[in-house]
């Protein structure tokens, strides 16, 4: 006689449940968080003295109180608190605020915050301006760099100041060579050099206005708005017109149903909260370093995050989630994955999702992605790859965890989560913007407020004293007559 079959329910593990054992299980293999080197006490001890490589790798750009990445310990942290726990017990929106002002609201400020993000998701003009391009044939994160400029119907945070760059500093931010800080050989491309903060008795570009509520208005609507754009590009991607906004709805839910045009169920919308907020700042990455940059030569916010959007779109930033999945589909059945990783490695080739110039421990993020994504395997459009991937996981750690400190990171994972959430995959990289404008915005808000122009400078290698040609004198093969 066949034995009576379990009860499947009674194994079914919720969602809640998931989460708490992933956040519990993180907080503990990560420990205490541990402040930067160079503070004393709750203070960093200026001037502090590090090795820059090129790409600025190591530079010291500003003071922050955003965000911190503690890559060696593999930890993240917006405004004091621990992502993971944020995952656990926060939601995106109430994560923007903090990025924003600084601190968790209160429930009334909340509300308050909430109904104007709620107000700002109706775009019908902007919508309409954008669909007058052909959006159909744009990548989707050229679609939505258009779609983010064309926010810009009101006067900006710019447009309301009249504080143009002073002149002097103008000249001194586009000089390469500063006599009292040219540079000495040191025999390897990197630089030791002190960074000091710019002395705050010194005249400064100080956006009077970085502090009003008109500059933080516009970083709502930003906010907001760029989850309308997203889904509005997903659905004319798709042949679809795009729907109206559902005010009742949170962030997430609303982000899933404007791009779906069907309510996502809790669940659904919880995962995608988390996705939202474990994206939503880290560091001085590219992108956030671009929108500081061109917001730093005080062009607009719109201007600034359409840079921070340009940036993302690269493979060596965003976009690699979408790679992962690619090559989960070229791996196929979990029993192929051990002959293709001693391929790729033999080929000297990067596996997808594994490793990050920042953490040399397992990605924080990761290690919340990676249980929500188990939590989905079962749904049809993953449950292979699901397989592939934890195999996947476990080879390359073996091979190259312990020798080239490389684990999974963010984007190992994140992929799979919006595969199973119905997410197309063009589209992944632009949810990432999605949740990165919180931290674009709270960084360039914070940064302008004692704002100095960012001017790096290179080591000129050409030549020098040469005799100016005349196009007629110079012969095709490129020696001058
Ligand atoms: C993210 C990334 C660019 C970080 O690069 P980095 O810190 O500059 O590290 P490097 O590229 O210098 O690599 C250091 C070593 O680890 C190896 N390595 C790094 N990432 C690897 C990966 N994903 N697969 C295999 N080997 C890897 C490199 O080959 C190099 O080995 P070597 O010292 O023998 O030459 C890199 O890990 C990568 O390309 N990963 C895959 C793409 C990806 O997932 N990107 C998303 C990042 S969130």
């Amino acid at each position: 006689m066949a034995k009576p079959r379990r009860n499947q329910s009674a194994k079914h593990t919720t969602l809640e449940q998931t989460i708490r054992k992933a956040t519990r299980q993180a907080l503990h293999d990560i420990g205490e968080s541990t402040p930067e080197a160079a503070w004393v006490g709750n203070k960093v001890q200026w001037p502090v003295t590090c090795t820059v490589g090129p790409g600025l790798e190591g530079a010291i750009a500003c003071e922050s109180s955003v965000g911190y990445v503690n890559g060696a310990r593999g930890n993240l942290i917006y405004r004091g608190y621990d992502v993971v726990e944020l995952c656990e017990s926060s939601t995106f929106e109430e994560v923007a605020f903090l990025l924003l002002y600084g601190d968790l609201p209160t429930r009334r400020e909340f509300e308050s915050f909430n109904q104007r993000l709620v107000q700002y998701r109706f775009l019908p003009h902007t919508l309409r301006m954008m669909m007058s391009s052909p959006l159909e044939q744009m990548h989707p994160m050229a679609a939505l760099r258009l779609g983010t400029i064309l926010l810009r119907q009101r006067l900006s945070w710019r447009d309301q100041d009249a504080g143009e760059p002073e002149e002097s500093e103008a000249i001194a931010a586009d000089e390469d060579t500063v006599p009292s800080e040219e540079s000495e050989q040191q025999g390897e491309s990197r630089a030791e050099y002190q960074f000091r903060l710019w002395p705050a008795d010194k005249p400064q570009n100080v956006r009077k206005s970085a502090d009003n509520s008109a500059g933080i208005q516009t970083c709502l609507r930003l906010i907001s708005g760029i989850a309308t754009l997203t889904a509005a590009i997903a659905r004319i991607r798709n042949e679809k017109l795009p729907i109206d906004p559902d005010p009742s709805l949170g962030y997430a839910a609303n982000l899933l149903y404007m791009m779906h045009g069907i309510r996502p169920s809790p669940e659904e919308a919880r995962i995608l909260d988390i996705a939202l907020i474990l994206h939503a700042d880290h560091g001085m990455n590219a992108s956030t370093f671009a929108a500081m940059v061109v917001a730093s030569t005080m062009a607009d916010i719109y201007a600034s995050v359409t840079a921070g959007i340009g940036a993302l779109s690269g493979p060596l930033h965003g976009g690699a989630n979408e790679a992962v999945i690619e090559q989960l589909q070229a791996i196929g059945d979990p029993s192929n994955v051990k002959a293709w990783v001693v391929k790729t490695l033999r080929n000297k080739q990067k596996v997808m999702g594994f490793g990050h110039r920042v953490y040399k421990a397992y990605d924080p993020r990761a290690r919340i992605l990676g249980p929500l994504a188990k939590h989905l395997s079962g749904h049809p459009s993953i449950a292979g790859m699901y397989q592939t991937a934890t195999t996947l996981e476990k080879e390359v750690v073996a091979a190259l965890g312990r020798k080239k400190a490389i684990f999974p990171n963010v984007d190992f994972y994140s992929g799979l989560v919006y595969q199973a959430l119905g997410i197309p995959l063009p589209m992944f990289t632009p949810i990432f913007a999605v949740s990165r404008m919180a931290g674009w915005t709270a960084r360039v808000f914070e940064y302008l407020k004692n704002n100095r122009i960012f001017r790096p400078r290179a080591i000129y290698t050409g030549p020098m004293d040469l005799a100016y040609v005349p196009m007629n004198q110079r012969n095709e093969t490129g020696e001058n007559t």
